[in-house]
């Protein structure tokens, strides 16, 4: 049982011993906030760490009251967590607590992806009722705590039990009161080809936020925020996480205020958002996931990758080991025909790839980027016997196969936009923004995805197609549907991702072995909500390493390898123009879904050699290197930036790999030890490192785990030293854009203090 209930103190306590999270009916019936984080004992009331009594807010002479669903014009002048405008146009709201339940296991949210409980005895569902009495709106604050995990989700369900129409301007998925404001604020902002870097800043009074109003998560930020404590590293000192399961605008702010409190929230932007709630409806929040950590980042983004690993991501693929892909656009663009697939899928297959994938271009008439999304039948000028037959030619080599489509999406100059003009998003008689020479369909309306299914359907079946790459290349503008009455435009940019949805549960339900993989200029829509239907992602559209480096790094702040799509590229690289050796750029791809986006039939045959060699390399740890622990051990964005590591461990701590980069090479290197960690302290370990090739490695030794975690690997000098070799700095600077990878595997438990 992991929530407690005290009636006659009227609190509630969840706890698992991993986190405790705790509520109180204040004396006035709202619903106040004592307690989210470190795990408490339970049995003892938490009721003074709150105000003993509520009296009012007094203008906030006096302690600050924390609430869970703080609402405008009451005394609270800190931003709310719902915004519901009543038939007389006031957002005064009253809500008092009505009941509550407690159910084992966890509910599905109607329309919006979630996590999940897979047996109901791994979670525990509280669901509490607030009513306002004068409107009729009943809000359920649903609270869901995993048994064994340091996490909860939240969301809430809004239902219109009065007899008017209420307008719901502001509903935030979660908002968080801390007592105090000794925290550093984490998100992952960017835009294209440089997604999700680290912004670490301290808390300051005020507001200070992140979020969308794009139609997307976005390319510049991501739906997730962080506190750490100031001296927090990556695996000491509390953080705590905040994560939204959706795909849409949203919000993620944290605001300090004069007493030094810290109210965080997160759900759909309030800007550009309103629903009408007609008396009997009913509206759900998207969900929020809250995570904390004793571990510091670390400890938190472990949470976040176990929880989306396994119980966000579902079907077939969660726990597959995802295939090594050819993916053929930065090899060909639009400039392909069956024959030069075929001799593309055929040098692939010889290098051990798995998997073919058919980027953009194979539909209507695109040469370029300026027509045809919409049309979803085969381009007949470059596939004369159409995608049967080119899938059936790459399915006899031994290969699977896999298409691109952007279902989201119309040109101008196509058929369907010939057809139906107004199934395009914008506004009558006023121009419409175009990106890419593209606009994009209005999903809100049930035609259009009807529409979109019925043509995914033909084209998926048409064929074995076992993986899709769904792309989404622009952001809406001129938000407007005919569908909507003026007064419920505001409705547009939720329900557009509630079509989203729509159609990857129907396409997804349809075709279950497929494996989904989501795109949006990369990484535009990397965030939880799409994982729910595509366990993975195209991380960023920037093949080149050391790019990746500081984008993968900040990704796996809320992210699992598995769902991070990472391909080695041709040099000079297509986004920087920088030549990386070929060992670094899959020294970095490994690290995540593993591919290729180059033309294999115009490499060298020593570096085709090589390319069987990485892939031979990664296919015999790929299970490790996908669902191992990932543990991240030097920031690319920290000091000069020069230097990144990272490894994975499998949970026994039986074997690990670990990567280290350094971008510049400099002469006379300092003396340099990095220190792994997740291994078996009593343990020896053969450590075997690769420099320069997957073919023999540069050397082996043996150390012990609590050696490789207290004092560290050599870098500097290394350790295993080549085999003859004496160190000497200059034999091993190896230039610039330096990897190294290391495999750990345990040789033999050893007893503490029983020596080596
Ligand atoms: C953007 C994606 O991120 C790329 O990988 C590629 O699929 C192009 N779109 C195709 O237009």
């Amino acid at each position: 049982m992991t929530v407690h209930w005290d009636p006659a103190a009227r609190e509630w306590h969840l706890a698992n011993g991993r986190v405790s999270f705790a509520m109180r009916v204040l004396e006035n019936g709202w619903l106040g906030h004592l307690h989210a984080g470190a795990p408490l004992g339970v049995g003892a009331s938490l009721r003074h760490l709150g105000p003993a009594a509520f009296a009012g807010f007094t203008n906030r002479v006096g302690e600050p009251v924390a609430l869970e669903v703080p609402v405008p014009g009451v005394g609270d002048f800190r931003v709310p967590a719902l915004v519901v405008e009543g038939p007389d146009g006031s957002t005064v709201l009253d809500l008092r607590y009505a009941g509550h339940r407690v159910e084992p296991g966890k509910p599905e949210l109607p329309g919006l992806p979630s996590t999940y409980a897979e047996d109901p005895a791994e979670a525990e569902t509280l669901e509490i009722d607030l009513r306002d009495e004068p409107t009729g709106l009943l809000v359920t604050v649903r609270t869901t705590m995993f048994a064994d995990r340091p996490v909860l989700a939240r969301s809430l369900t809004l239902a219109n039990g009065g007899g008017a129409a209420l307008t719901v301007r502001c509903a935030m998925s979660a908002v968080l009161d801390l007592p105090d404001a000794g925290w550093r604020l984490v998100t992952l902002s960017g835009t294209w080809a440089r997604e999700r870097y680290v912004h670490d800043r301290a808390l300051i009074p005020g507001r200070q936020s992140v979020g969308s109003l794009r139609g997307a998560s976005g390319l510049e930020h991501n739906p997730f925020l962080a506190l750490r404590r100031e001296h927090a590293t990556e695996d000491a000192g509390e953080a705590i996480g905040l994560s939204l399961v959706y795909s849409g605008n949203f919000l993620a702010e944290a605001e300090v205020d004069p007493f030094h409190t810290t109210r965080l929230r997160i759900g759909i932007h309030p800007e550009a958002f309103s629903w009408r709630l007609e008396p009997g409806a009913t509206f759900t929040t998207p969900e929020a996931v809250l995570a904390f950590s004793a571990e510091g980042l670390g400890g938190l983004s472990e949470a976040f990758h176990a929880l989306y690993r396994s119980r966000l991501a579902r079907g077939p693929w969660r726990d597959r080991p995802r295939p090594v892909v050819l993916n053929n656009w930065e090899a060909t663009y639009f400039d392909f025909d069956h024959d030069r697939l075929v001799a593309i899928a055929a040098r692939a297959k010889a290098l051990g790839v798995e998997l073919f994938v058919l980027d953009d271009g194979w539909f209507g008439r695109r040469d370029n980027d300026d027509s045809s999304l919409g049309d979803w039948i085969v381009d007949r000028r470059k596939l004369p016997d159409g995608l049967e037959a080119l899938v059936r030619d790459v399915r006899a080599l031994g290969l699977r196969f896999g298409l691109w489509i952007e279902p989201e999406m119309v040109n101008p100059d196509s058929d369907l936009f010939r057809a139906h003009p107004d199934w395009a998003i914008g506004v009558p008689g006023r121009a419409r923004t175009e990106s890419r020479q593209q606009l994009v369909l209005d999903l809100s309306r049930p035609e259009v995805v009807d529409h979109l299914t019925e043509a995914l359907v033909a084209v998926l079946s048409s064929a074995p197609i076992d993986y899709v790459k769904w792309d989404m290349n622009r952001n809406i503008t001129e938000p407007w549907t005919p569908s909507l009455p003026p007064d419920r435009q505001g409705e547009l940019f939720h329900r557009y991702i509630l079509g989203v949805y729509e159609l990857y549960r129907r396409l997804t339900a349809r075709f279950p072995d497929t494996l989904f993989e989501s795109c949006a200029s990369g990484g535009g829509r990397f965030d939880p909500g799409l994982l729910a239907f595509a366990p993975q992602a195209w991380t960023s559209d920037d093949t080149d390493a050391v790019e990746r480096l500081a984008i993968q790094w900040g990704t796996s702040l809320a992210y699992p390898l598995s769902s991070m799509a990472a391909h080695v590229a041709a040099v000079p690289n297509h986004q920087t123009g920088r030549i990386t050796p070929l060992f670094t750029r899959a020294a970095v791809a490994m690290f995540g879904a593993f591919g290729y986006e180059l033309d294999p039939t115009a490499m060298t045959d020593a570096d085709l050699a090589e390319v069987a060699r990485q892939v031979a390399w990664y296919l015999e740890r790929r299970e490790l290197l996908q669902y191992g622990r990932f543990l991240r051990l030097r920031s690319p964005f920290e000091g000069d930036g020069n230097e990144t590591a990272w490894m994975v461990v499998d949970a026994s701590g039986e074997r690990a790999v670990v990567g280290h980069y350094r971008v510049l090479a400099h002469p006379q290197p300092v003396r340099n030890r990095l220190r792994l960690r997740g291994l078996d302290p009593d343990a020896r370990y053969r450590v075997t490192t690769w420099a320069d090739g997957f073919g023999a490695p540069v050397g082996s030794v043996e150390r012990a785990g609590d050696e490789l975690m207290a004092v560290g690997l050599g870098i500097e000098p290394p350790d295993p030293m080549p085999a003859g070799a004496v160190f000497d700095a200059i034999r091993f600077i190896r230039g610039d854009f330096a990897a190294r990878l290391f495999e750990l595997r345990r040789i033999q438990p050893r007893r503490r203090g029983a020596g080596a």
